[in-house]
């Protein structure tokens, strides 16, 4: 009786939260593709300079291929909803890598100071965001990737855009070469 009870408050929690960051966040925890890591891998250069981070991990299929891919880089795996970040959490203890950090975070409140490469999939709105963070506290030579979403037009950053078109989705890879002169805060 406890047991089934306590089992219907936890599925009511999952369903509760996923429902909120859901409305909050603009999108669900919906995992890139199998196509879009065979795109990346196509496409990722052998070396990146700086961190590498990852606005809205999801259940962090990208952040550990990408922690896997480059082991002397530091990944971040950025989520700010409770479900898919226990996920994460849970997985980073079974599957550890050294050079993976996972935070509980929305990405508004978190710096990208010596970040090489980021790769996003958010909706039209965590694009923004994602932007507004680039300008505020990003101060080198940094690639974009953003799954789907474009993002919008920057009056301060300076970049090159290259589109890689597929069947089923885009790829858009920003190459920032200018950046904001604002204070950074770290992580
Ligand atoms: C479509 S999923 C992508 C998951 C993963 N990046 C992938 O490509 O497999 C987008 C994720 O971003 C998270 N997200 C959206 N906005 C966010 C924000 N402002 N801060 C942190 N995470 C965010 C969502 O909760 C969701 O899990």
């Amino acid at each position: 009786m406890y047991l089934s009870i306590f089992i219907i408050l936890i599925c009511l929690a999952i369903i509760i939260s996923t429902l909120f960051f859901y409305l909050k966040n603009g999108i669900a925890s919906t995992p890139s593709t199998i196509a879009v890591f065979k795109a990346l891998q196509a496409h990722l250069p052998n070396q990146i300079n700086g961190h590498i981070l990852e606005a809205g991990a999801g259940f962090g299929g990208i952040a550990f291929w990408l922690a896997k891919k480059y082991p002397y880089n530091t990944v971040y795996a950025i989520e700010n909803a409770w479900v898919p970040f226990i996920i994460l959490w849970c997985r980073k203890k079974i599957q550890y890598r050294s050079n993976l950090q996972i935070k509980c975070k929305n990405i508004n409140t978190i710096s990208f100071r010596n970040t090489g490469l980021v790769y996003a999939f958010l909706c039209q709105k965590g694009m923004k965001t994602l932007q507004k963070q680039l300008e505020k506290t990003n101060h080198l030579p940094c690639c974009l990737i953003s799954n789907y979403f474009q993002l919008p037009k920057s009056q301060i950053y300076d970049y090159t855009l290259q589109i890689k078109k597929y069947t089923t989705f885009s790829l858009y890879f920003y190459y920032f070469i200018v950046y904001s002169l604002e204070s950074y805060h770290l992580i």
